[in-house]
């Protein structure tokens, strides 16, 4: 079964889907770091990031694959065919020019592809802006994690501070109004909330908060899909891999 999270910009989407898989023994997918690993590739070879044929030509010469540290339950190393992208994807820099590249329709055809083939494998936690709106329209529990800009603007201030990266708030705050427009009002797999989805607005909660109140609804919805013993015989219901194994 699928667990979809979307949700806009610094709403905590990663942390919080990375927990919530964890805790539900579930698999995760972090489609964004999809993205983000080509956008990394195609600007170190000054590829136009609006030249979507280009940038499809490049994205599909290259294997997008997550991999585990070692003794990692979830992977949380991305590798653009042979290049490792891990420590370079989330940079303000990237930050801003990704949002071009997953605004390109030639591209995201083949991602959408490639989500769906992974997600297929049994329990996962995805998470996205159109995961439950495009990828996963099935998905069990679509979950869209809001909070207002200003609150997504100092927790993504705390974060970028808290890995020695450019923090200053007017910036960030300016920076996550760009990316909101550019993802609500693009022309392809805008993000919208989905019809079925349940809608969280984590402005006055902490991600402890987040985190159960999903894990209670996720938990809800596992037993009714997969049943009182976990649907260990369905291909559909299948928990984490053994630890080393890829996704590729
Ligand atoms: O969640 P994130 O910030 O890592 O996402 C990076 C970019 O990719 C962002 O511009 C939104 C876009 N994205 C998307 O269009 N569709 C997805 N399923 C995931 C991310």
């Amino acid at each position: 079964m699928i667990i979809a999270i979307d949700g806009p910009a610094g709403s905590g989407k990663s942390s919080v889907a990375r927990s919530v898989a964890l805790r539900m023994n579930f698999h995760y997918l972090d489609t964004g770091a999809m993205y983000r690993a080509v956008a990394v590739g195609a600007m170190q070879r000054d590829i136009d990031l609006r030249d979507g044929v280009a940038l499809r030509e490049f994205s599909k010469s290259r294997t997008i694959r997550f991999a585990y540290e070692e003794g990692e339950v979830l992977p949380s190393r991305v590798y653009f065919g042979d290049e490792e992208m891990t420590d370079h994807i989330r940079t303000p820099q990237v930050d801003g020019a990704v949002s071009l590249v997953a605004g390109c329709p030639e591209l995201r055809g083949d991602m959408l592809a490639k989500q769906r083939m992974l997600g297929s494998k049994g329990n996962y936690v995805v998470e996205g802006r159109d995961i439950g709106s495009v990828v996963f329209p099935n998905a069990a529990l679509k979950i869209f994690l809001t909070a207002c800009v200003e609150e997504r603007a100092r927790r993504r201030s705390f974060q970028n501070e808290a890995r020695g990266l450019p923090s200053d708030f007017e910036k960030t705050l300016q920076a996550l109004k760009d990316r909101d427009e550019r993802d609500f009002n693009r022309e392809i797999a805008p993000l919208v909330v989905a019809e079925d989805a349940v809608e969280l607005d984590t402005t006055n909660m902490n991600e402890e908060e987040v985190i159960q109140a999903i894990v209670d609804l996720a938990t809800e919805v596992r037993d009714r899909v997969c049943g009182p013993d976990g649907g260990a015989d369905d291909d559909n219901c299948k928990g984490l891999p053994e630890i080393g194994d890829e996704y590729a």
